[in-house]
């Protein structure tokens, strides 16, 4: 018999690449429905406040307009709960934003109107004709004046069990008590995910109480989920259709104002409606990472073994939703550290709510606590990495449980090779090459191995082509390739022959695409999908052939238009046979969160990021020269989209560390920074040749397939690779990000 062709781990090329480059793929802002129309939002101009007046005549009397929905005239969104009495928000926040439903004002560009015409132009004319008075009130936009009145997150007021309830193990005065310490403070400014494509929505209601959305959206059945609620739909009166999504680093994994504006416009002109948020609006209304405080000590014997960890953190929410984010959780497991503590609060600002971004809160505490083992080592004397090597922990230190599966040691030691880490010098500043510094420094990121519940249909049609559908997004790593990669392997077809369907709330349910789950999740209910297929036709087959009626399901092959038996060569039927009936071979398989193994093992994956700069001496420029990022991410299901997920996730870390910083006007609680000419994103040339390594070693606790994920794993730990490598090439320790040239002339 001929051997089954592996497809898992090779570098096959994506499934919709063609359909991305040509432009056949359409994403939420490119489906063209009759009767069209536009919406365009007028947001305040304060930051804090109510709405006295709204001159809204001159709008309404420009050409091609249809409506203009404000909170003066907008329909009562029936699943709008009155501030306050939503049980299942927190209760000291006034929940999600219910756009148009009051006066207030509690971020600046807020929506305060939506402008709907018959083309994008007269909208946009009309929406500069919408006049707004207002009674002011005082803002505050500034975390530094903030973080003094920063609070508990409400969910760990209520459990102490919550991941943002305080933690301490060991002594603790074990910092207080210790002779050789550091106790620094470090910030990360305001960040933007800035994806190519903008958010936008195409709202259609194609009966009074059926709602179709083609939506940018991380989850289709979230979304659906909210927006059935909001209108107290039954979800199946809700599709969702997010086929394509041109990028998100996480700001699609909430519902936002501009979503229910649209779906509200829609039914006030009773036709379907497009929105798309412009860049500036892109700044303002779909979250952010949050600009988030932390102060770390760390103590440590002469011999370099640490003795206490203490690291606390503030980070800024809205007023009226509390977002909280895993910023301490890194340094709870990642090194042995007997005494430890940490200390999460957020602090509520006029501004809109920030939400997950790539990494998110790992990235940013990954920033504090890799620079504070850069620091401690310096102290002591020692390499950085033999310091992380003292302080390695073979079991995970806050559950005292084994990992499922670790191989950041070996990581280390591949990506010290590939870096030239043997070159760098213990003394910052020693290597000068012309007018240029040079200097190596490393970082280590860890994200959870998460694996939820996913459901995928999978179906054989009579032309031999498997059909698999799965409600999951694929918001650019490659998703679809990847489940055709699973699926060809576990049925025995070429990828050719696989059609994996997604982004789609109708089809079978799985979760959002985010927190690095989806290829645990979705891909093991692809195998398990595969396989019940196989299955199903055996069934089929035995039905009036008894081979197939006893044999083993390992057994069944599918080989070129027939069901096969390895052990019996001449038991065969003919494929078309099975499928003739429509719907015959069809199956529907959900794939349960991993069970016991996730309360016995603590599952991560694992990266580490070795960087080397140059910084030049007159001016301050940093060039970040070489990039070696490598993971322990599981098996790898395709080298080159996870290739391409680890150089993104690089790059994503050079903007963190380097350049990227929203900046808002306290005076008026507006961001200044409102496009890509001041917000900087680094560009090709601020971007070297990243070179990506994969421990590749399956974790067979958390899936079948043994993978692990690397979505967050990319970015956590970069940002301070590159400061460490400054602080190496400079003798400078920045604080905080971004290191622009001024804090290093
Ligand atoms: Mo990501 S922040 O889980 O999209």
């Amino acid at each position: 018999m001929k051997m089954q062709e592996k497809h898992i781990g090779a570098s096959m090329n994506r499934v919709d690449g063609h359909q991305k480059v040509t432009g056949a793929a359409k994403y939420s802002a490119e489906y063209e429905l009759p009767g069209m129309s536009y919406g365009v939002l007028v947001g305040s101009t304060i930051a804090k406040g109510r709405i006295t007046g709204l001159d809204t005549k001159a709008a309404e009397r420009a050409p091609g307009v249809l409506a203009v929905v404000t909170h003066l005239n907008s329909p009562k969104v029936p699943g709008f709960k009155p501030v306050g009495k939503d049980p299942s928000q927190p209760a000291t926040t006034g929940g999600p934003l219910k756009v148009f439903s009051d006066n207030e004002i509690r971020f600046n560009d807020q929506p305060i109107a939506l402008v709907v015409a018959d083309t994008l132009e007269r909208a946009k004319h009309a929406a500069r004709l919408v006049r707004a008075q207002y009674a002011k009130e005082a803002h505050q936009t500034d975390m530094k004046a903030a973080a003094k009145d920063a609070f508990l997150p409400t969910s760990a007021q209520k459990n102490p069990k919550s991941p943002m309830a305080d933690y301490q193990r060991g002594a603790a005065d074990a910092l207080q008590k210790a002779s050789l310490k550091i106790e620094q403070e470090y910030v990360i400014p305001t960040e933007m995910h800035s994806p190519m494509e903008m958010q936008s929505i195409t709202a259609h209601w194609e009966a009074p109480d059926r709602l179709t959305l083609y939506d940018k959206t991380q989850g289709t059945i979230g979304t659906r989920r909210d927006f059935a609620r909001e209108w107290n739909l039954p979800e199946e009166n809700v599709k969702v259709i997010a086929t394509f999504v041109g990028g998100a680093f996480g700001n699609a994994l909430h519902s936002w104002p501009h979503e229910s504006a649209a779906i509200i416009g829609a039914k006030v002109v009773n036709r379907p409606l497009k929105l798309m948020l412009t860049r500036e609006q892109m700044f303002t209304s779909v979250g952010y990472r949050p600009y988030t405080w932390q102060k770390l000590a760390m103590s440590a014997t002469p011999d370099g073994k640490i003795t206490a960890i203490s690291h606390e953190s503030i980070g800024q929410t809205s007023t009226y939703e509390e977002f909280t984010e895993s910023t301490l959780a890194q340094t709870r497991m990642m090194y042995q550290a007997p005494s430890l503590s940490t200390r999460y609060r957020i602090a509520a600002l006029n501004v809109g709510t920030p939400i997950w971004m790539r990494g998110p809160g790992e990235a940013t505490g990954a920033f504090a606590l890799e620079s504070a083992m850069d620091e401690m080592a310096h102290l002591l004397k020692l390499d950085p990495l033999e310091f992380r090597l003292r302080n390695y922990t073979d079991q995970d230190p806050e559950r005292n449980r084994p990992w499922s599966t670790k191989y950041l040691k070996e990581c280390y030691q591949m990506g010290a090779e590939r870096i030239g880490w043997s070159q760098r010098k213990l003394e910052p500043g020693a290597v000068r090459e012309g007018d240029w510094l040079i200097g190596y420094g490393m970082g280590v990121g860890t994200f959870g191995a998460h694996r939820g519940s996913a459901h995928v249909s999978a179906q054989l049609l009579p032309d031999g082509t498997a059909v698999l559908q799965c409600a999951t997004t694929d918001i650019g790593p490659g998703t679809g390739t990847a489940m055709t990669q699973i699926a060809a392997d576990a049925l025995g077809l070429p990828p050719e022959k696989i059609r994996f369907e997604l982004g789609q709330a109708s089809f079978p349910q799985s979760g959002s695409q985010g927190g690095s789950s989806t290829v645990n999740t979705v891909g093991q209910a692809v195998q398990d999908a595969c396989l019940a297929l196989k299955d199903k036709l055996r069934e089929l087959a035995g039905a009036g052939n008894p081979a197939f009626a006893s044999a083993k399901k390992e057994d069944v092959a599918l080989a070129s238009g027939y069901l096969t038996l390895g052990s019996n060569a001449a038991a065969r039927v003919p494929l078309a046979d099975l499928t003739k009936q429509p719907g015959a071979a069809l199956v529907n398989v959900e794939s349960k969160p991993t069970g016991n193994d996730g309360q016995q093992y603590s599952m991560y994956s694992f990266s580490v990021h070795f960087a080397q700069v140059a910084v030049h001496v007159l001016t301050g420029e940093v060039r970040v020269r070489k990039l070696v990022s490598g993971a322990d991410a599981g098996t790898i299901i395709n080298q080159k989209t996870a290739a391409n997920q680890m150089k993104g996730g690089a790059v994503g870390g050079i903007g963190m560390a380097l350049m990227e910083h929203a900046v808002i006007d306290d005076r008026y609680g507006r961001y200044v920074t409102k496009d890509f000419a001041d917000y900087h994103v680094p560009v090709q040339a601020d971007a070297p040749a990243v070179e990506v390594f994969f421990v590749n070693q399956p974790d067979y606790h958390v899936n079948a397939l043994g993978t692990k994920g690397i979505g967050e794993i990319a970015t956590i730990g970069v940002a301070p690779a590159i400061a460490n490598a400054v602080f190496n090439a400079t003798g400078k320790r920045v604080r905080e990000l971004p290191i622009t040239p001024d804090k290093l002339v």
